[in-house]
């Protein structure tokens, strides 16, 4: 018989479940799993657009030649990347319209509230890392710390690259899936513009191209 979905998130607004909970008796691999089982529940979207960070983060570390226990942390990594998101209302994340600034730190404090969540599971560090690095950029623009370069860790500079490339090429209750032509380009002007890793955007578009992603 399958298990119930424990709620994970005790504060969480988005979705159903309020009842408190911190997964007790399960270790991390089985508590993130409960987590994405929540996700799946509450929001399609975001545990769709995981997945396929998930796949995108896995098929980049092997195309970059990292080994299989790191090719595994990134497909991980990128299955736990917004699960701060579960903490925030969903309808902040719903808002077919450009944020308020407040609105915009709200949605922003997902990476801090994902870290957090992560150390009480005791995710092993490096993952914990390269969520809490995802929406750096290589300039020093990105948040929550603005990193440069290669400040921030590689496996942050992944998801970085695969988060974007799926945030454009699906739909939102904000915008329409973009044009594979237009994502490639976007993606091509945030590496010269130094906004993302230029190496791992080569590689990765090579990826598309060659595997029609
Ligand atoms: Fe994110």
């Amino acid at each position: 018989m399958a298990s119930a979905v424990i709620p994970y998130f005790p504060s969480a607004s988005h979705g159903t479940q309020q009842e408190k909970g911190y997964l007790p008796g399960l270790n991390w691999t089985e508590a993130a799993a409960q987590i994405m089982m929540q996700m799946q529940q509450v929001d399609l979207q975001l545990w769709g657009h995981s997945g396929r960070v998930a796949r995108y983060a896995f098929l980049l570390a092997q195309a970059y030649g990292l080994d299989e226990d790191a090719q595994l942390s990134a497909a991980l990594s990128g299955l736990l990347h917004d699960v701060g998101k579960l903490a925030l209302p969903v309808e902040l994340l719903c808002l077919p319209k450009r944020l308020s600034t407040a609105e915009r730190t709200q949605v922003e404090s997902h990476v801090a509230l994902g870290v957090l969540q992560l150390q009480q599971l005791q995710v092993p560090p490096d993952i914990i890392l390269a969520v809490a690095h995802h929406h750096e950029r290589w300039d020093g623009s990105g948040y929550p710390s603005g990193l440069r370069g290669i400040s921030t860790s590689l496996c942050g500079r992944i998801l970085g690259v695969v988060d974007v490339f799926d945030a454009l090429s699906t739909a939102r209750p904000y915008k329409q899936a973009w044009q594979p032509q237009a994502v490639t380009d976007t993606l091509n002007a945030m590496a010269k513009n130094q906004k993302l890793d230029s190496i791992l955007v080569e590689i990765f578009l090579s990826q598309v191209r060659s595997r029609m992603l």
